[in-house]
């Protein structure tokens, strides 16, 4: 296990003003993004998509990593240049989504369990091999008012996570562990809190447990953040405080870098709490973020699958980059929306 260049990359990718955009749609899931703009999704759309995004002039200051999927990493730009190349020569760190998706967790109704450890040694030196320098594991845990996560729900996902990132490590790549608490339902923020501090506690034991070297990762967790059904949404202050208290009780100094994901908030909602909590700052990991829908629905709506608009979907990509950048140094401001 080379140790300096995992720690070299991890560190890269959340350095200054950074952080990391999630290209890692599987199919069916960029299938339902091309489907709100009524585009095709096929193979020709998807590449033409990723490329807008990828050549998006600047996007280099802010993202310092892309997370791409096992098709796009194989797709290259119109002028022939392999996506992972194209990113890696704007000093943008390539990176791969691994798990083959979450799936019910047998005999434990309600319960999920990520797939995709079979076989992974090989994958991920491939992966590398096609310019991968950090990968992706997505576990979901669902949430209800009482019993769902399961305390052994909870335990899979986390061993799973664990047995990804030291693959990981021992290929030679950056594991970016994610274990996503959802959003979705009525809980409140509490809930949210709770349920959240025990995954990641199951986690790092986990972690710790499977040897991984928490200096050469980086976890991608959710924001403490009410159920989208929650009659009480908490403000964005609330939601900093619990999620920082959160994860300073359960997530090693040792990580260098936190990069949340966006889960269905909206684009001004994520940029705002994650200002927040840099602005409350400093803490003992940076405080970064690796958005999907929070970077990319902005793009999508100026896009709407036509040549005529890629400057405006570029445009609209730069500006949401450019604010997360702001936030990284708690520098946002509502007030910035729609000035661009
Ligand atoms: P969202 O920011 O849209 O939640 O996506 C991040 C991601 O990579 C989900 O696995």
């Amino acid at each position: 296990m080379n140790i300096d260049e995992l720690k070299s990359v991890a560190n890269a990718i959340v350095a200054e003003q950074k952080g990391v955009l999630a290209a890692d749609e599987s199919g069916p899931t960029i299938k339902k993004r091309f489907d709100s703009i009524q585009v095709e999704s096929t193979e020709e759309s998807r590449r033409r998509y990723r490329e807008i995004l990828f050549t998006a002039d600047g996007i280099e200051r802010t993202v310092g990593g892309v997370i791409l999927y096992d098709e796009t990493l194989r797709q290259s730009s119109r002028d022939g240049i392999p996506f992972p190349r194209l990113l890696a020569d704007r000093g943008i760190i390539p990176g791969i989504k691994v798990d083959q998706g979450a799936k019910a967790l047998a005999l434990y109704p309600g319960d999920k369990v990520t797939e995709g450890l079979d076989g992974l040694r090989e994958r991920l030196a491939e992966y590398r091999q096609l310019g991968a320098r950090f990968a992706k594991w997505r576990a979901v845990i669902e949430i209800d008012e009482r019993e769902i996560p399961s305390t052994f729900g909870i335990r899979a996902n986390a061993h799973a996570l664990a047995r990804y990132a030291a693959l990981c490590q021992e290929a030679g790549l950056v594991p970016i562990v994610e274990p996503e608490v959802l959003m979705d339902g009525a809980h409140g923020i509490e809930r949210c809190e709770t349920v959240t501090a025990q995954v990641l506690q199951a986690v790092f034991a986990e972690l710790d447990a499977h040897r991984v070297l928490f200096e050469g990762m980086l976890l991608k967790p959710n924001m403490v953040i009410a159920g989208k059904k929650c009659l009480r949404q908490a403000g964005v202050q609330e939601v900093a405080e619990a999620t920082l208290r959160c994860l300073r009780r359960t997530v090693p100094a040792a990580v260098p870098g936190i990069v949340f994901l966006s889960g269905g908030q909206s684009a001004e909602d994520a940029t705002d709490h994650l200002n927040a909590m840099n602005a409350m700052g400093p803490q003992p990991w940076e405080v970064s973020f690796s958005y999907g829908r929070a970077l990319q629905a902005p793009v999508l709506a100026a896009w709407q699958g036509q040549e005529n608009n890629v400057a405006a979907a570029q445009t609209a990509l730069l500006n949401r980059c450019h604010l997360n950048g702001l936030a990284r140094a708690g520098k946002y401001d509502r007030a910035m929306e729609g000035a661009a």
